[in-house]
């Protein structure tokens, strides 16, 4: 028997920039949209092109510079928001148009205030809509696993009757199981009418911790689309991991039906350290696939087992998923090449400008730290080039500090081309520091956490500090490395401040949690 194709639709950059504290800017979604393409996912879901000026301009640009996987653009069934997508993926070479309604009662009665009837008529006309703008159409059943099931299978009949080429069934709130999500999946593909002309497809939310375990029901199930997200990122506890889903696929295909992804394994850890880097947002110890622990064996026997034959306690290799054997890696007299291939083996792909920068940022460092490790490459990038949008740069800073004296902050700033400079004194120096640049950028926003670490082991190490924001609705993750940890502090606030920024620029037009 040969082997069915699962699709991936990777929706990192939409469902995924849901999660608080991920919205990220058009140049981190573009550095991300490559390094997922190099994955080798099918679909890439760029954004929600009606929510502001920010998403329709990143799905634009994401359409015009990724041209292998699909590119799909979220809507919901309004015409002005089934418009804003086609516009936004007019230049796609594969444009896919995704449009969702609500079909739970519970949804229907109290978000959308809409009968049934009132439902299939909008599924009808949206469908109908975006098939002529685009050829590819998926519809989604927004929670449809609180929704009647005949009621699903009348939904889908319409979306399918309509022009929609993919069935998506979400599992919005987290709230089924497995045993229940495939006997789901089963009933629509025996009675959606058209059934036969459609791919299903599967979006699963992490409330219960089991959204890799319904999205691979449903493969056993049928299903041919999952949707899914690196380091499985998403609105309130996530989405399924994409490493996870087609780590398992890879894996165990014998017991889901013989079926496989196209997805390139060896990309799997530079994505997810990208994506860590770029957000801010670190990926836990015993994360399954990619987090530090996931390969490393801590009790005797088990590294016992594993010298005299690897298999006895693992069931994949670090390589396979493209994680760096070694991770001592360079030193003050490594040259440019060890440098850039240790960066491609964490996901960035610089240009040439950018890689100089980096260089230059790394030998100054080694000066300082006899070795670099993984985390000070991953922390020189962040903080020299996943910016170059940035409206204030942080200059000079002084601190004076101590159990005798005021914390007193002296901070150079650029806002563009203009340099501003004040002092200020605060309840230590870290205090200090964030009122004078909250002073000389006269921002307004919530300090929700703050958070310093050492980026790797030694008493030379950088430390690593993350800052989230508030403002309005919006918040947001900046992070800052350097040896001296006041000033990674100040980085770490101007880069949260550079991101607020930008979505100001950007205005949101609906609320961000508004789908
Ligand atoms: O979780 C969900 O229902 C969604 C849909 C919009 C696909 O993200
Ligand atoms: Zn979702």
């Amino acid at each position: 028997m040969s082997s069915e194709k699962i699709r991936i639709f990777d929706t990192t950059l939409r469902d995924g920039e849901q999660s608080p504290g991920c919205s990220m800017t058009l140049d981190e979604k573009v550095t991300l949209a490559r390094q997922i393409e190099k994955l080798g996912v099918d679909i890439i879901e760029a954004g929600f092109p009606a929510a502001s000026d920010g998403d329709f301009e990143s799905v634009r640009t994401v359409a015009e510079k990724i041209r292998r996987p699909s590119i799909a653009g979220l809507c919901r069934t309004r015409p002005g928001d089934l418009e804003a997508a086609a516009k936004a993926l007019e230049v796609a070479a594969k444009p896919r148009i995704h449009t969702f309604i609500a079909t739970s009662d519970i949804h229907m009665e109290y978000k959308l205030r809409m009968t049934r009837e009132r439902v299939l008529e909008e599924v009808d006309r949206a469908v109908r809509q975006a098939c002529g703008y685009v050829e590819d159409v998926e519809f989604s059943a927004e929670d449809a696993t609180r929704s009647d099931w005949d009621f699903l299978v009348e939904v889908f009949s319409t979306a399918v009757a309509a022009g929609a080429s993919t069935l998506n069934v979400p599992d919005t709130v987290g709230y089924t199981t497995p045993a229940e999500y495939g006997k789901l999946i089963t009933h629509l593909r025996e009675n959606v009418e058209g059934a036969d002309k459609a791919i299903f497809s599967v979006h699963c939310h992490n409330d219960l911790g089991l959204a890799v375990a319904n999205s691979l029901a449903a493969v056993n199930a049928g299903a041919r689309q999952v949707e899914c997200t690196v380091n499985g990122i998403g609105e309130r506890a996530g989405n399924a991991a994409v490493e996870e889903v087609v780590m398992a696929i890879k894996t165990r295909s014998e017991v889901l039906g013989n079926v496989h992804t196209d997805v390139n394994t060896e990309e799997i850890y530079p994505s997810s350290r990208l994506l860590s880097t770029v957000v801010g947002v670190p990926v836990q110890p015993n994360k399954a696939i990619v987090g530090e622990n996931a390969f490393a064996h801590e009790a005797g026997i088990h590294q016992d087992g594993v010298l005299k034959k690897a298999i006895t306690y693992e069931i994949m290799t670090p390589q396979s998923i493209g994680r760096p054997s070694n991770e001592l890696v360079l030193g003050k007299h490594s040259g440019r090449h060890a440098f850039q291939d240790r960066l491609k083996e964490l996901g960035f792909q610089l240009e040439k400008k950018e890689l100089e920068q980096a260089f230059a940022r790394f030998k100054t460092l080694a000066d300082k730290k006899k070795v670099i490790y993984n985390g000070d490459l991953e922390a020189i990038v962040s903080d020299e080039i996943l910016r170059t949008d940035d409206r204030f740069k942080l200059g000079n800073l002084v601190i004076i500090s101590g159990t005798f004296a005021t914390a007193t902050a002296t901070v150079e700033l650029f806002d563009g081309e203009q340099r501003l400079k004040t002092s200020c004194s605060g309840d230590g120096p870290v205090d200090a520091v964030f009122k004078a640049i909250k002073e000389l950028t006269q921002t307004e926003s919530k300090l929700l956490a703050y958070e310093v670490k050492a980026v790797t082991e030694g008493m030379d190490a950088q430390g690593d500090v993350s800052v989230k924001l508030l403002q309005g609705e919006r918040s947001v993750i900046g992070q800052g490395a350097h040896t001296d940890i006041i000033v990674a502090s100040g980085k770490a606030y101007v880069r949260a401040l550079n991101k607020l920024e930008w979505h100001k620029k950007k205005h949101s037009l609906i609320e961000p949690k508004g789908i």
